[in-house]
């Protein structure tokens, strides 16, 4: 066996340690393994060496349940005293940029981090310099993108047997902009497939300011949203229900459903100018690492040099960052009354607190 690559958890909640029971239960087989101790424990280069969280009881029970040894309350000592080579970071959005920071410096070169990435624009400015350099790696909690039925559906469009691509749709509910959006908008930016991003426009509702302005400190519910690429390619999210991406084709769509149970096309065949919808059965047999696995082996090939792994990564580290910078474009959008915003063009004072309740995203 080869040398075993140290790797930690920040934030032992549901996404870090204990993946939900509704997931477990429901979700399609290409989602787990989902939390990100339970990836790493399932990747065979990745040794599970220390578990951080501010909270005794979750770090406890994390440790318990993993076996680890070496536990913190505090995640820069963790970061200072292991060092860990990979990370995951699955602590809620507030105070994540500064852990990302102290990772980095850290000489973490590998993070798996939960969405959304921020909490204000200054924020994703400082992570814009620090994932700059080619040997810092990150993936990002929107993990559909690295899913067999995703991949397998973007494939099917690239193929050109179904025309050109016009229009992406996400359905995942009448949403919040922090809570379930950064999913929507990274489906279209994977759909998009490098296109370069034209403009945001939204519609939101629930936005209540903070001490000024610019600070947003709930979670907005998206109304709707559509991002413009170039080439004409529109994106949209939708309050539809489904848990569904559909990629509308010059000659047909295609559809995954049900967040990955089901890959369709619908197209007409032959003669008959009517549409037939058909099952695309290859998608459903997964040959690739599901769930948070998926990331973590891209990051773990990274560290390992593998090429294509790295032109991977650069790729996504673009997205991860425009992703989040799309959201807060939209929260402009809406208050500029839905006007067409430029990402480059974001007002860097806004921030987006993302509160519910007594809760943030
Ligand atoms: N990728 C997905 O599909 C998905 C699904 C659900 C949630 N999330 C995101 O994952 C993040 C975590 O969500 P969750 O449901 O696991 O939350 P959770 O509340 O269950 O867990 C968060 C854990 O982080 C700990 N924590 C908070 N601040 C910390 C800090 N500074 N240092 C160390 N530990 C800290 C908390 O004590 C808690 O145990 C959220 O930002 C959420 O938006 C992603």
């Amino acid at each position: 066996m080869g040398l075993m690559i140290d790797a930690a958890v920040i934030g032992c909640g549901r996404m870090g340690a204990f993946t939900s029971d509704a997931v477990r239960r429901f979700a399609p087989p290409c989602w787990l393994p989902l939390a990100h101790a339970e990836a790493i424990r399932n990747h065979p280069a990745l040794r599970l060496a220390a578990l951080a969280d501010t909270q005794a009881d979750a770090l406890e029970r994390a440790a318990a349940h993993y076996g680890v040894a070496h536990t913190y309350l505090d995640p820069r000592r963790m970061i200072d005293d292991v060092r860990p080579s990979l990370a995951g970071i699955a602590t809620r959005t507030i105070g994540r940029a500064d852990i990302l920071a102290h990772a980095v410096a850290a000489g973490t070169r590998a993070l798996h981090v939960e969405k959304p990435l921020c909490n204000s624009m200054r924020e994703l400015g400082a992570l814009e310099a620090l994932f700059a350099p080619e040997d810092v790696f990150i993936t990002y909690g929107t993990i559909r993108r690295l899913l067999a039925p995703y991949r397998a559906a973007i494939e099917a469009v690239q193929s050109g047997r179904w025309g050109d691509l016009l229009e992406v749709q996400v359905n995942l509910g009448r949403g919040a902009l922090y809570w379930t959006h950064p999913h929507s908008v990274d489906l279209l930016l994977y759909a998009a497939g490098g296109r370069a991003v034209e403009s945001v426009s939204a519609r939101l509702s629930g936005v209540e300011h903070g001490s000024h302005a610019l600070e947003v400190e709930s979670d907005p519910v998206v109304e709707s949203a559509s991002v413009w690429f170039t080439g004409g390619v529109e994106g949209r999210i939708t309050r539809s229900p489904g848990s569904d991406l559909v990629l509308s084709c010059t000659g047909g769509q295609i559809a995954v459903e049900a967040d990955g149970r089901t890959v369709t096309s619908y197209a007409p065949e032959g003669d008959d100018p009517y549409s037939v919808r058909r099952t695309l059965g290859s998608a459903l047999t997964p040959d690739a690492p599901g769930g948070t696995l998926a990331p973590v082996s891209q990051l773990v090939a990274c560290l390992q040099g593998d090429a294509a792994a790295l032109t991977a990564n650069a790729a996504l580290k673009q997205d991860i960052l425009l992703g989040q910078r799309i959201l807060f474009a939209m929260v402009q959008s809406h208050a500029q009354a839905g006007r067409a915003v430029v990402p480059s063009e974001v007002d860097p004072g806004w921030s987006v607190l993302a509160r519910s309740g007594t809760r943030f995203a």
